[in-house]
This record gives structure tokens, C-alpha cells and sequence, in this order.
């Protein structure tokens, strides 16, 4: 009865439409925490490890035979110890579990070591403007705990719930061009990092490598594979205050503006709706704390949200998936992205309310949030898998600064060819552009550049095609491939990975240290081997692969032929090849 379908369509998006616009002007303040990413059937034991959003990219289950939760140093070193005796495979594993890719996952059933317990902040020194934490340390307690002697971290990703210890390893990001950059990692200036060791050494080593140390460059983004990071200092700077605006614009000169916007502002970042030819600059510099004001970050996005709202928002979405409605997408996109827009983002002059631009507070109250980690009943996260919400890709690659004209320009050449394609990245706020400097540690970004953001719906069904499924793997290849983009370490699909470690100049170097700290390969897996270049297999040929990310499509059945979509190469980018929806009548 396809003449019933308009209706209904209507219907839900009124109800979604108003609910949205609901849960945007009230705060809502019920909520449950994230569930532990680690499940055991018995005490400690026979266990199980997730990410955060309840699936890796191959939708693989992790087993690990055992959990330990050393909670100092001296119990972390007999851990490790422990275990390098027996030769058992390790990982490391933090509270929330938030790398997508499948990096805490030990390899052969091995041994999860929790970060969980390691949560104290050790020594805030004023006078050297240092803080010592254990790796465990969410960066919401290092903001906190820095704020309280009148110290802030100038640069941090913007969520609160990373650990101290999986952000480095991951090269975690905020945004600047500044001083020494946006990646936390490039202002540690000491860490500690328990290793295995031989007999003589009791089967484990703590390494305490300092600035001027070369191994402290392995050790800043290591993906884990070395050993576990104990403790870490970082040099923090007096507690400043931003200003911040947000300013929307037309996207027509993107291209030329935000390789610029980055040197001209110090925590400057740009939204972009690639759909809505829009993008939203963030104007935001550092100002005296003389400067009147107490702004509050409570980033509308990180908020928690009842269930049935989530719920209601995400069978809207597979209903216009289902139906391939274009227009609804580009109709609840814009929708989205003006609601956020009146509810100021979640920001406020004073912690109650928006009255106007700019936004002047302290750094520690603006750079990062995450209340829908405080939870209480029915609201929660809105990607937390325990209940019907968001479930997404992300495709995060850094381009250098020198290519970001080309790479917008090509993406706004499919705009133009399928004007409602990116519409779909509208229900997740658009394109996340966030700046990066190169970084001296080894396996961090190895030039200026742009960290591009995209986030998009993620079937439940591994085999269902996406609406527009092509342009965003051409969009995902062209950043890849064409212009040679890191992957983000802790999200991507698997795609993304293939070649990766060829980027790096220094690899070589921290390849070395990893043979010399972990000689038997206790701390590496399936996964950090394929990503390091050890061993192949990064890329899954199976029906389908190539919609979930697993591999580029080289033949239709990779894609979805019996659902109409077939394997093609880009519209834009000719080497790329896409699972592109061929309507009957258009065969060519
Ligand atoms: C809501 C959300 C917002 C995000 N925002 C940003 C952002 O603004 N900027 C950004 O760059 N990224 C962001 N990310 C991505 C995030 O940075 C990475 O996924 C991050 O690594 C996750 O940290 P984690 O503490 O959850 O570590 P996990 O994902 O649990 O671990 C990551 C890796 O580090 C290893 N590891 C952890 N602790 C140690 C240790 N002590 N010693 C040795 N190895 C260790 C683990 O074994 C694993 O290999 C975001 C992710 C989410 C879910
Ligand atoms: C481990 O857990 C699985 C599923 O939870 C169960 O089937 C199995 O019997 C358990 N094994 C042991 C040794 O406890
Ligand atoms: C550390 O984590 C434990 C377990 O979750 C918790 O009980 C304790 O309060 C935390 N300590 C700090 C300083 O946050
Ligand atoms: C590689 O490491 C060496 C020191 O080990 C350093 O001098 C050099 O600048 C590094 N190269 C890059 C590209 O980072």
C-alpha cells in the first residue's frame, strides 16, 4: 500500500520534529552512567570487552580470559609480571572503552589489565605548573584537579570521558595550530610505562622516560603495543580565560578560509554542513581573566537523553533509510542543525542561560564536556547500545594543510553532482574540522593539518546498504587515498587503515622500541600487527565488506546487488570505487 506511506512519514516527523525541539530547550537532568565495557561470567574471569558503542568495525566479539584491576603501580608491575612469565597476551582496557577499531582486545583469549583503579591524581605542582596523574585519570579529573591550584591544560579533546591513558595512546586531539598544538600527548613531559622484562629483571620493567628521551616519542601515542602507561606528567600553563562565537557562513570560499582560520585563531575549529552549503566558525581566542564572564560548555551533543527520545529519533532515521527519503534526511537535518543553533550549542554566558555572544569563561569550564556521563534513571549517552539510539560510522582524517583546499572542493563537487547526499551527516552535526600540528612523536600527525570529523548511520544490519553509501566512501577514499590522510588511531573503519603505517616517517623507530620493550609481542594483537604493517588482513573480502568498511569494493558483491547497489568508481575521484545505487532504467 504504497500511497499509505506519505502519511505516516508525516506523521513521525511532526512527532520527532517536536520532541526534538523538546529535548533541546529543556535539560534534562536523569540519566544512567555508561555501563562497564567488560562483561565476566564468573568473578573476574571468562570475560568479554566492547567499545563504547557496543560493536568494532567487523562486529567481532572479544574474548579475554581474565580481568585484573591493579590499583598502584607495585600491583600493575606483578600484573605485568605475572603474566609475561606465563607468556600470556595482554591489552590494556579503561573504563568507558571508547576506541572504535578493535585496539583493547587481547589476542588468543589473553589478559584485560583495567586502568579502572589507577585513577588518582599523584602531585599538582604549582610552582613547576605540573600535574602528575596515574593513567586511569579521566581528562574530566585532570581539568578539574589542575583547575582547583589555578592551572588549566591548554589543549584537550572535547570530550571528558577519555582516560588519561587512551587518549595518548590513541593521539587524541582538541583543535590549534598554537604553541605546541592541539594533541595532548605533545605536552607530556615525563611518563612512567610498565614493560615486560626478563628473569633477572622479575618479569617486568618500569621505564621512566623523560623529555629529550627519543623512546619518550614511542611511548606518547602508542597504540598500546608497548606496555602500560603508569603515570604521566604534564606541563599545564596559568588558568586563562577564551571568548568564543560561533559564526555562520556560506561554504563557498571553505576551500581558501580554513586553511587560514587556524593560524588567526588559537582554539578555532569549523563546523561544516557540506548539504546546507554551511559552516559554522568557531571564533575563539584566549582573553585575560580580568575579562568579565563565567561561560559554560555543556555541548548539546554530549548531553544525556531518555531513552524514548532516542529511540524515537533513531526509527525516524531507519525510516527514511528504509524508504531512501532524501528529502526527509535533508528536512530533519536542517531541522537538527537550527535547533542546536537557537539552544546555542549547549553553551551559556553563565552556566543558566544564553544571552549573547561571545562566550568568555574559564578554560577549564569551556574546553571539554560530557554530562551525560553523570547519570542517575531513564536518560543516558546517546550512542549507549544498552538502548535504542545512535549507532554510527566515523570516518576521522587528518589532511595536511597544504591539500584541505582540494579535498573540500572535491567534496563540494559532489555536492553538486548529488545535492541532497550529505544531508545524511546533518542528524550528527555536520563535519567536525578540527586543527592539528604536526608532532614529533612517532606515530603522531606528521604535518599541519585538518582532522575532518564525519560521523553517519551505521545499519544494524550488517548487509543493508546506506542511503548515498557512495559518496561517503568516495569521500572516505578521497581523503585516504588522494590526499593521503591519517586516520584518526582510536575511530575509523577499517579502510581507512589500509596502508597506514607508510605515512609515518619514523615508524621504523617506533617499531624499534616496541621490539626492545615487548620483544615477545605480549601487548600486540591481530589488529595493532595489521595496522603496523606486520602482517596483512587489514581489508575482509566477504559479501558485503564493502559497506560496513571492511574492504573497497571490487566486485558487486561486496555492495548489495540484490538491493540495487553495485560496485562503481566515484563520481569525482575515478579511482575510487563505491557501492553506488543504480534506480532500474538507469543501468548503463
Ligand atoms: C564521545 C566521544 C568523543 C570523542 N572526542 C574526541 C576528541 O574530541 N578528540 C579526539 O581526538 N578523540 C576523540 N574521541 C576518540 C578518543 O580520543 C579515542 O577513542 C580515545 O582513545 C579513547 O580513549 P579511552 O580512554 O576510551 O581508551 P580506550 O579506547 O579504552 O583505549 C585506547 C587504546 O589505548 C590503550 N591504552 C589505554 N590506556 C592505556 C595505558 N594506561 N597504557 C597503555 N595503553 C593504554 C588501550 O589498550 C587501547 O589500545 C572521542 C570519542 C568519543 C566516544
Ligand atoms: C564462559 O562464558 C560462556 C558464555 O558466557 C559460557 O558458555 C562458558 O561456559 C563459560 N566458560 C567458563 C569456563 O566459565
Ligand atoms: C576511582 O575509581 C573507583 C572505582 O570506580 C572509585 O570508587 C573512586 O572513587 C575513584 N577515585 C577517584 C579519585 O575518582
Ligand atoms: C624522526 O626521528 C628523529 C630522531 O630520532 C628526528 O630527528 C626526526 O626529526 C624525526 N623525523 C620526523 C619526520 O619526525
Amino acid at each position: 500500500m504504497p500511497h499509505l506511506l506519505p502519511k505516516k512519514h508525516i506523521h513521525t516527523q511532526n512527532i520527532t520534529h517536536y520532541i526534538i525541539l523538546l529535548l533541546l530547550i529543556i535539560t534534562i537532568v536523569t540519566s544512567s552512567t555508561p555501563e562497564d565495557p567488560i562483561k565476566c561470567s564468573s568473578k573476574n574471569s571468562n570475560c568479554t570487552i566492547k567499545n563504547s558503542y557496543g560493536e568494532f568495525p567487523d562486529r567481532s566479539i572479544c574474548h579475554a580470559m581474565e580481568v585484573s584491576y591493579p590499583k598502584s603501580e607495585e600491583e600493575l608491575i606483578a600484573v605485568v609480571a605475572d603474566a609475561t612469565k606465563m607468556r600470556r597476551k595482554m591489552k590494556v582496557a579503561t573504563r568507558f572503552s571508547h576506541s572504535m577499531p578493535k585496539l583493547a582486545c587481547p589476542q588468543d583469549n589473553g589478559l584485560l589489565i583495567s586502568t579502572n583503579y589507577l585513577n588518582r591524581t599523584l602531585i599538582v605542582d604549582e610552582s613547576s605548573m605540573t600535574i602528575t596523574v596515574e593513567s586511569g585519570v579521566t581528562l574530566r579529573q585532570l581539568i578539574n584537579d589542575a583547575a582547583k591550584v589555578g592551572l588549566a591544560l591548554p589543549y584537550a579533546p572535547y570530550w571528558w570521558g577519555l582516560t588519561i591513558g587512551g587518549l595518548m595512546s590513541t593521539g587524541a586531539h582538541g583543535s590549534s595550530l598554537w604553541g605546541l598544538g592541539s594533541s595532548v600527548h605533545d605536552h607530556v613531559i615525563q611518563l612512567r610505562i610498565v614493560t615486560p622484562g626478563d628473569a633477572k629483571e622479575g618479569f617486568a620493567k618500569v621505564r621512566t622516560l623523560g623529555n629529550g628521551n627519543p623512546e619518550l616519542e614511542a611511548a606518547k601515542v602508542s597504540l598500546g603495543v608497548l606496555g602500560v602507561i603508569s603515570q604521566v606528567t604534564f606541563k599545564l600553563q596559568p588558568m586563562f580565560k577564551r571568548s568564543i562565537t560561533f559564526l555562520e557562513k556560506s561554504d563557498s570560499d571553505l576551500g581558501r578560509e580554513a586553511p587560514k582560520f587556524g593560524l588567526e585563531h588559537e582554539f578555532g575549529d569549523i563546523t561544516w554542513y557540506p548539504g546546507q552549503q554551511k559552516a559554522l566558525y568557531r571564533i575563539d581566542d584566549r582573553v585575560p581573566v580580568s575579562t568579565p564572564g563565567n561561560g559554560l560548555n555543556d555541548f548539546s551533543g554530549f548531553r544525556s537523553r531518555p531513552s524514548l527520545i532516542l529511540a524515537l529519533i533513531r526509527n525516524t532515521e531507519e525510516d527514511q533509510e528504509s524508504r531512501n527519503d532524501a528529502d526527509g534526511k535533508c528536512i530533519d537535518g536542517k531541522l537538527t542543525t537550527s535547533l542546536l543553533k537557537s539552544a546555542s550549542y549547549g553553551y551559556t554566558n553563565n552556566g543558566i542561560v544564553f544571552i549573547n555572544y561571545p562566550i568568555i569563561g574559564y578554560q577549564n569550564r569551556l574546553q571539554a564536556s560530557g554530562s551525560c556521563l553523570d547519570s542517575t534513571k531513564d536518560g543516558t549517552c546517546p550512542w549507549d547500545y544498552r538502548v535504542k539510539g545512535q549507532f554510527f560510522h566515523q570516518t576521522t582524517v587528518s589532511i595536511g594543510l597544504s591539500k584541505v583546499m582540494n579535498f573540500i572542493e572535491d567534496v563540494q563537487k559532489l555536492v553538486a553532482i548529488e545535492p541532497k547526499a550529505l544531508c545524511v551527516l546533518d542528524l550528527y552535526n555536520g563535519v567536525l574540522m578540527r586543527y592539528v600540528k604536526a608532532s614529533s612523536a612517532y606515530l603522531g600527525n606528521q604535518e599541519d593539518a585538518i582532522d575532518f570529523d564525519i560521523t553517519y548511520f551505521r545499519n544494524k544490519d550488517p548487509l543493508v546498504p546506506r542511503l548515498y553509501e557512495d559518496i561517503l566512501e568516495e569521500i572516505e577514499q578521497i581523503g585516504v587515498f588522494k590526499y593521503g590522510g591519517l586516520p584518526h588511531w582510536g575511530k575509523n573503519r577499517n579502510v581507512a587503515f589500509e596502508g597506514v603505517i607508510k605515512k609515518y616517517k619514523n615508524a621504523s623507530n617506533f617499531l624499534r622500541v616496541k621490539d626492545a620493550y615487548d620483544p615477545m609481542g605480549l601487548f600486540s594483537s591481530e589488529w595493532t600487527d595489521q595496522i603496523l604493517g606486520l602482517r596483512g588482513g587489514i581489508t575482509i573480502d566477504k559479501e558485503g565488506c564493502a559497506l560496513e568498511g571492511l574492504c573497497i569494493c571490487s566486485k558487486d558483491i561486496h555492495c548489495a546487488p540484490i538491493k540495487g547497489y553495485f560496485c562503481r568508481e566515484g563520481k569525482v575521484y575515478k579511482d575510487a570505487r563505491v557501492c553506488t545505487r543504480i534506480v532500474k532504467g538507469e543501468f548503463a
